[in-house]
């Protein structure tokens, strides 16, 4: 447990709202201040004249001796009925096109992936699963990737000069999920049967968590994001490497790992590039290494944490689908994780 609490002090914990680092962040801050400041004027209006009115015409016999008749009663007004009609009807007016600007803002439509137009985007489309993200590579600046990773999304930083969007196209496995990164823009929502977009691009380097925010399951809270926003050599560097299958063992510990892997069910579900594990419904892990966490951000992804997953994934992880291997022995288990522990 201490290991998940060091942990979470070395992440950066900022999720504000408010302190965007990409336009369509950007653009809904501004739209929240300016909705809260007009309905923050109304609710002054509206309270402060329900306060000044309960104190002001009070029901006490000294100060009014007619208190206890009816105040006179006044209907039809021309003048104040066309008031309080008109300046609601103005101020919802207001909101609704600056709502309908802020949505055109963050969800413009976007040109699919062309392989060759250099256009220094990244073309991402996002799996949400139970419990876990799916990120398949399609293409970045006109050149087709096609590799698949899991949970931590890299993407490049852009400049003022050269922006470098990310279009993300966001589709689901089985239920609904949300793909919410606060600092670069909106939620949206990963639905069955139907496919999103969004887009962000951001000039600041660093990482960017997130969080499923929408209810999934028993391990919802646990389906944490990660952004990797990498300087664009940085990111070219671990485009190269990610493209590349699995290295090849060459130490005999590690090959009999390999061996031992490759015999059991893992590779039903899981793949490992270049190899006969071919499995698309688990966490590809052809690059295992490269991700910093394990189990959609919960843990440190390390030599221990990993062999503790492999032994009984549920333990760490209640309800999530990968089946403990309750019935390999020690000896499997160590194989299996010094094997995995090289796929970097
Ligand atoms: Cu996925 Cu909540």
């Amino acid at each position: 447990m201490s290991g998940l609490i060091l942990f979470a002090a070395d992440v950066p914990e900022n999720l504000s709202i408010f302190d965007p680092v990409s336009p369509p962040g950007h653009s809904i801050v501004q739209m929240a201040i300016f909705v809260l400041a007009v309905t923050g004027v109304i609710a002054l209006i509206v309270e402060g004249a329900l306060i000044y009115s309960i104190l002001k015409f009070r029901r006490t016999e000294a100060a009014r001796p007619d208190a206890s008749k009816e105040p006179p009663q006044v209907y039809g007004s021309h003048p104040i009925e066309i008031a309080w009609t008109a300046a609601p009807t103005l101020i919802v007016f207001v909101l609704i096109l600056v709502i309908a600007r802020t949505e055109w803002e963050t969800r413009p439509k976007i040109a699919p992936f062309e392989k060759g137009r250099k256009d220094n985007a990244l073309y991402v489309t996002v799996y949400g699963r139970q419990w876990w993200w799916e990120y398949r590579y399609e293409g970045y600046n006109g050149e087709t990737l096609g590799f698949v990773t899991a949970n931590e999304l890299h993407v490049p930083q852009g400049s003022e000069d050269t922006p470098r969007p990310v279009y993300l196209t966001l589709k689901s496995a089985d239920v609904c999920h949300s793909w919410w990164v606060p600092r670069l823009g909106g939620k949206t929502d990963v639905i069955p049967g139907k496919t999103n977009q969004m887009w962000f691009q951001t000039n600041e380097k660093g990482l960017y968590l997130g969080q499923c925010a929408e209810y999934c399951g028993t391990q919802h809270a646990k389906m944490l994001l990660r952004v990797y926003v990498d300087p664009p050599d940085e990111f070219a560097k671990w485009l190269d490497d990610q493209k590349q299958d699995a290295i090849t063992p060459k130490d005999e510990k590690v090959i009999a790992g390999r061996d031992v892997y490759l015999k059991t069910s893992c590779v039903d579900c899981h793949r490992v590039g270049g190899t006969g594990s071919k499995g698309n419904y688990a966490p590809d892990l052809t690059h295992l290494m490269s991700r910093q966490t394990l189990a959609s951000g919960i843990i440190p992804n390390n030599k221990k944490n990993l062999r503790d997953w492999i032994a009984d994934p549920r333990k760490i992880k209640p309800g999530c689908l990968m089946a403990g291997f309750g019935l390999m022995g020690e000896a499997d288990l160590d194989a299996i994780t010094e094997y995995l522990h090289t796929l970097k």
